[in-house]
């Protein structure tokens, strides 16, 4: 006889699941045995210097999850938009019982010193990256609390949210905010059985961490690029090994596991 997966019974909303890690992470909580609730905006921003998601890639990742055996909610949505989130956390609680696993992992990046930074290119780092996650946690809680059954919020920060770089303070900002709305909520939620999480990802192998941009900012500015190299002998990390992370996160086996801040770096913090 099979084993019980370790997420089987479990709903998991993932945001930015179109691609890259939001997509590993949705992959690896269906084979975990989680149904997922997969969002994204799935449309350009125009602050950003590389293309974001199309809605085929988000149906690419649906197809993946139900592939797994899983069922999986497709929605497109602004994971800052809180009446957005709302409607999305309405629907998960309809269609497939409400939401045992959250991971915010919406993000975008664009570059430049913080004074020569328009007021745009602030603003959206900082909506999506924070807000993003306040507004997703924000919506999904309350429904958490509500089923009484516990649960796991996994926000997804960065090398960035526990040290500067140069050219992306919005960024480092917006995640180190990640990490301090994480620790709140950690013990607002503790009395829930709901535990609350950081991951903490370096350079990761996807359509952001490789954009023709990122390559001009660690040109532009050696500094960040020295501070961003592996310890361990790697490139860049893949989205896979970060999904390790959220699903053990996730899992029961993590039950005394909150108010984390977990790098998945391969040694970056230590440059
Ligand atoms: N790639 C890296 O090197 C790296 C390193 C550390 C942290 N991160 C973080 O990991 C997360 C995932 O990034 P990725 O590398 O997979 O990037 P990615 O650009 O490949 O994927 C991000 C996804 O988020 C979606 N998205 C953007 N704005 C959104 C919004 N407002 N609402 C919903 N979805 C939205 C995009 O359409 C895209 O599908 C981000 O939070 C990013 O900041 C990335």
């Amino acid at each position: 006889m099979q084993p019980e997966p370790i997420l089987g019974g479990h709903t998991a909303l993932v945001t930015g699941a179109a691609r890259g890690q939001g997509r590993a992470h949705a992959v690896t909580l269906a084979r975990a045995g989680a149904d997922v609730v997969a969002c994204d905006l799935c449309r350009q921003v125009d602050t950003v210097p590389y293309r974001l998601a199309a809605p085929e890639d988000l149906e690419e990742t649906a197809r993946l999850v139900r592939a797994e055996g899983r069922r999986c909610l497709v929605r497109i949505v602004d994971a800052a938009d809180p009446a957005g989130m709302e409607r999305v956390a309405r629907e998960a609680e309809a269609e497939l019982g409400g939401v045992d696993v959250v991971c915010a992992n919406a993000g975008v990046i664009s570059f430049g010193r913080a004074w020569e930074l328009s007021e745009a290119q602030w603003d959206d780092v900082v909506r999506i990256n924070l807000k993003g996650a306040w507004a997703t946690c924000r919506a999904v809680v309350p429904g958490m609390i509500e089923r009484g059954r516990g649960g796991s919020i996994v926000l997804v920060s960065s090398a960035a949210g526990l040290r500067g770089y140069p050219g992306i303070s919005h960024y480092v900002a917006a995640k180190h905010g990640l990490v301090g709305l994480m620790r709140s909520l950690a013990i607002e939620l503790a009395p829930h059985r709901i535990r609350v999480n950081c991951v903490l990802p370096g350079g990761v192998r996807t359509p952001m961490g490789t954009a023709e941009a990122m390559g001009r900012w660690l040109e532009a500015e050696p500094e960040a690029a020295r501070a961003l190299m592996a310890l361990l002998a790697i490139d860049l990390v893949e989205p896979e090994d970060v999904s390790a992370a959220v699903v053990w996160l996730a899992s029961e086996a993590a039950r005394h596991v909150t108010g984390v801040a977990l790098p998945v770096d391969a040694g970056v913090q230590l440059r």
